[in-house]
């Protein structure tokens, strides 16, 4: 078999520094986005003298283009494992956009109706619920853990109430993996349903959904194709099939409708009832070729090289003095490739802006589009959070965040830890290189 980084493009890419000189660049923000596979650019490259109008075209490029935007869903289903016949699935931009539009499709004129979201998500799957149900958040332990007894004690608190419990795969800040067939089992028990936020799970483990009986299978799942070294806006959301007959699309228009007369519509079936315009074909085509590539390289391989990895480069953090690390590692049982830190008096945007500036390394700092969970794991008081509203996004409190992919080496992780290693004992050095950049 190949060597993992072999099927990644640009890995090798040099960039420049502020100073003038080239290095490689060094991508530890995969949690971000992925770069592509080499396989998914050949693929597209292929494919282009063919590409054409999906479902609009009796020409036969359309109507091979369609054929296979149409089979990519067979390949989608068998990847997750679901029957087809039970489940739709339905093609969006990413992550986001198929959690805003599972929250139309689960509206209902009832708005005592009550989604259990958590405490450690991404907004994505926290804002879209806000303003249509009621929301409550299941907690966190001191580590910033699922409470898996909270949850507990709110679908006994909510009762035939909770519409769904609705919960990421890994968390995009910690890393932590959360436990989704235990919560979708207590989910079932309580008559409730589960959708699995997957952008940063489908990527790194691999994901089974079960047939619909058994009690453990996800109900619907979200993922994003740029987070699985597909490019070209590709995202994907799975439902049982009923979820999506009824009601009407939150985007309608063209491709969307079965027949329109100037006062009556009637809504094609889904998936084409929710996927309003023209289709992005290129974007399924670069998904489709991935999913290939991880199944070729086998999802367990991605698991085990990114364990090692993330083993790896927390034992060497850990021996730095200074650096603060915010997740709990003991057996690295439930720890996933994405390391949350801060160095001692150095504030994040400065750390973030260091690495990229002295070595090439591209790392996220900020708070990941999860304010309340960032917040929750600075144990920044209540009282105090307010006073940050006003000021700007890199002066406010944060993290700097190592996310690693499965093309990552140790080499990297050494040029890493170097460079860490320097900022920490020359940050007085750095204080007054970069203090015009400080952020007020
Ligand atoms: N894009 C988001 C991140 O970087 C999810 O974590």
């Amino acid at each position: 078999m190949k060597k993992l980084r072999e099927y990644i493009l640009g890995t090798e890419q040099k960039v420049p520094l502020p100073d003038g000189r080239l290095t490689t660049y060094i991508n530890f923000d995969n949690a971000a986005t992925t770069p592509p596979f080499k396989s998914v650019m050949e693929k597209l490259n292929e494919f282009a003298p063919w590409y054409s109008s999906i479902h609009r075209g009796k020409g036969y490029k359309s109507r091979l283009s369609s054929q296979l935007y149409e089979k990519s869903r067979d390949i989608i289903a068998d990847f997750v494992n679901i029957n087809r016949n039970k489940y739709c699935i339905v093609f969006t931009k990413n992550t986001t956009e198929a959690i805003n539009k599972l929250s139309y499709r689960l509206c209902t004129d009832r708005k005592d109706k009550v989604i259990l979201t958590t405490e450690m998500e991404h907004h994505s799957n926290d804002l879209p619920w806000r303003d249509k149900y009621t929301v409550d958040y299941i907690s966190l332990d001191k580590r910033g853990r699922l409470s898996l007894s909270d949850l507990e004690a709110k679908l006994i608190k909510y009762k035939d109430r909770v519409e769904l419990v609705t919960v990421t795969g890994i968390s995009n800040v910690t890393g932590y993996l959360n436990p989704i067939h235990r919560i979708a089992a207590m989910a079932h028990t309580y008559e409730s349903r589960i959708m699995v936020d997957g952008a940063q799970l489908v990527p790194h483990i691999p994901v089974n959904m079960k047939p619909v009986d058994p009690v453990e299978h996800i109900d619907f799942l979200a993922f994003s194709a740029h987070k699985m070294y597909a490019p070209f806006g590709t995202g994907v959301l799975i439902g049982p099939q009923d979820t999506f007959n009824n009601g009407c699309p939150e985007y309608p228009g063209g491709g969307t409708v079965d027949f329109v007369t100037r006062d009556d519509v009637i809504w094609d079936n889904p998936p084409h009832k929710e996927e309003a315009g023209t289709p992005n074909i290129m974007g399924v085509i670069a998904l489709v070729e991935a999913i290939k590539t991880m199944q070729e390289i086998k999802m367990e391989n991605i698991e085990n090289q990114e364990k090692s990895l993330l083993q790896y480069t927390v034992n060497k953090i850990r021996k730095i003095p200074d650096i603060k690390l915010y997740v709990s590692y003991n057996d690295f049982k439930n720890n996933t490739a994405i390391i949350p830190f801060n160095i001692q008096g150095i504030h994040h945007e400065l750390t973030a802006r260091i690495l990229a500036n002295e070595a090439g390394v591209a790392v996220r700092n900020g708070c990941f589009c999860a304010q309340p969970y960032v917040q929750k794991i600075l144990n920044i008081p209540d009282e105090d959070i307010d006073s940050h509203r006003n000021s700007s996004h890199q002066s406010r409190p944060g993290l700097v965040r190592i996310s690693l992919g499965l093309y990552n080496t140790k080499e990297e992780i050494d040029i890493l830890v170097q460079m860490l290693k320097k900022i920490v004992e020359n940050s007085d050095y750095y204080l007054r290189k970069y203090a015009e950049q400080i952020p007020d």
